[in-house]
């Protein structure tokens, strides 16, 4: 069995737990998965004995973060979409606190664990899943529907190798806000993210679809994810830049497709029927048959008699729209701890990222303030700056020496990195405490 690193799988299955329990003509099974919005488990219509999978949305958690309205869109959009390669939606119910999705029941596994334990499958093979992804997906778009968190996990293959789509239209919530209505940094999904969301500068849902669509073929074929690194603004420095390794030994005409996929610019990337017209795509293509039935759908409206806020209320409510992006995400979140700062990896505390929305110019003037404040000597070369403390007494007892350097990763967001290349740990931390406050960037104080 290979065991192949394609990033933390975002929710980990648990077997066992609440089976047995009844809802309605369904009785509840083991959890099948665990998605942005909540549970996903297996339920058997006792009528029929049909297996079925259950979406489980707890209401509160709509409510809370005021998306009731997104939130009916998306499911009255999820109704139109009857597709081989989309899980259907059959009907909605509702009780009191949830709210649950009765679901297409797809026996198989997930692209994540088929990869995970098998490795890159034949091109061929890949080619046909690709095919059947890119179906799926632009019928969707043809129905206005977009995904935005494609991913391996969001991909099921069934026992016959057909592929089936799950959670589209789901993306009412932010990618940042899952089931627990908590803040998350989303490592697992930023691996799949198209770049023009990264920098927050609006986006086409179709053509950042396309962009995981993109990912997932070149997983699917080389057995490693396109853009990775353990830390995330490094991670995410690679997917602004389309930085990705193009294997040698795949075909001339995957390399093409692949490439033309991976465009950080969405204005020059591949569109869907740009995909459908390249020639490594088309082999073998059997476009699937779809009929546009809407029957046996049912939306229960009681599943959306929830207080909905009026403007007044919606304007006033904490929960407004915050326009942050995924950057200043992470640096909220290490706002907690200075250690949060370290990178893990490095035992040494070494290193040291966090991000800020001062021009670069005006980030490296404040820095030299700072530093020379402390009589820290600076020299400046390309772009970097180091930065020297040196013991009169002894040459290198008690000496420092770091490397300070900024990234650009939108016109409005930088990255500083600050590298200890030597010398004492106590007064590095207090060089890096001094800039973080000068910089106004939130940390613990002690
Ligand atoms: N896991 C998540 N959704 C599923 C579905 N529809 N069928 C089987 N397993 C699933």
């Amino acid at each position: 069995m290979v065991i192949l690193n394609l990033g933390k799988k975002q929710n980990k299955k648990k077997l066992h737990s609440g089976e047995g329990v009844r809802l309605g003509k369904y009785e509840l099974g083991r959890i099948l998965g665990e998605g942005n919005f909540g549970k996903v488990k297996f339920a058997r219509n006792t009528d029929s004995g049909q297996p079925y999978a259950i979406k489980i949305i707890d209401k509160n958690k709509i409510i809370d973060l005021n998306i009731t309205n997104q939130i009916k869109r998306e499911i009255c959009a999820l109704k139109l979409l009857r597709h081989p390669n989309v899980v259907k939606l059959y009907e909605v119910l509702a009780s009191k606190t949830k709210i649950y999705m009765v679901l297409e029941y797809v026996t198989g596994e997930e692209l994540f664990d088929k990869i995970a334990s098998k490795g890159k499958l034949p091109e061929g093979e890949g080619r046909k899943l690709f095919q059947q992804l890119i179906d799926g997906v632009s019928y969707c778009h043809s129905k206005g529907v977009f995904h935005r968190d494609l991913k391996l996990e969001n991909v099921l293959v069934d026992a016959k190798g057909n592929l089936k789509i799950t959670d589209f239209g789901l993306s009412a919530l932010p990618q940042q806000f899952r089931a627990d209505g908590l803040l998350h940094t989303t490592c697992g999904s930023a691996n799949y993210v198209a770049p023009e969301i990264l920098a927050n500068r609006g986006y086409n849902g179709a053509s950042s679809d396309v962009w995981s669509c993109g990912v997932i073929l070149y997983v699917v074929l080389t057995g490693f994810l396109p853009f990775d690194d353990r830390n995330l603004a490094v991670l995410y420095q690679k997917v602004l830049k389309g930085d990705f390794q193009k294997p040698k030994w795949l075909s001339a005409g995957a390399q093409n497709i692949i490439k033309r996929i991976l465009d950080p610019n969405p204005k020059t990337r591949i569109t869907m029927a740009e995909i459908k017209e390249d020639l490594w795509f088309k082999e073998g293509y059997n476009q699937a048959y779809h009929e546009d039935e809407e029957d046996g759908v049912y939306v229960d409206d009681q599943a959306f008699n929830i207080h909905e806020l009026s403007h007044e209320e919606e304007k006033s409510s904490s929960q407004s729209p915050i326009r942050i992006n995924a950057f200043q995400l992470i640096g909220m979140s290490s706002c907690l701890d200075l250690s949060g700062f370290f990178e893990k990896e490095d035992v040494s505390e070494r290193k040291i990222r966090f991000t800020a929305n001062l021009s670069a110019k005006v980030l490296m003037e404040k820095i030299e303030d700072s530093v020379t404040e402390m009589e820290f000597r600076v020299q400046k070369k390309n772009g970097k700056m180091k930065v020297m403390q040196e013991n009169k007494d002894h040459k290198t007892l008690g000496s420092l020496s770091v490397i300070i350097e900024v990234f650009e990763i939108s016109s409005s967001l930088y990255v500083v990195e600050l590298r200890k290349c030597y010398g004492d740990a106590s007064v590095y931390r207090q060089l890096c405490k001094k800039l973080l406050n000068d910089l106004g960037v939130p940390h613990e104080k002690h």
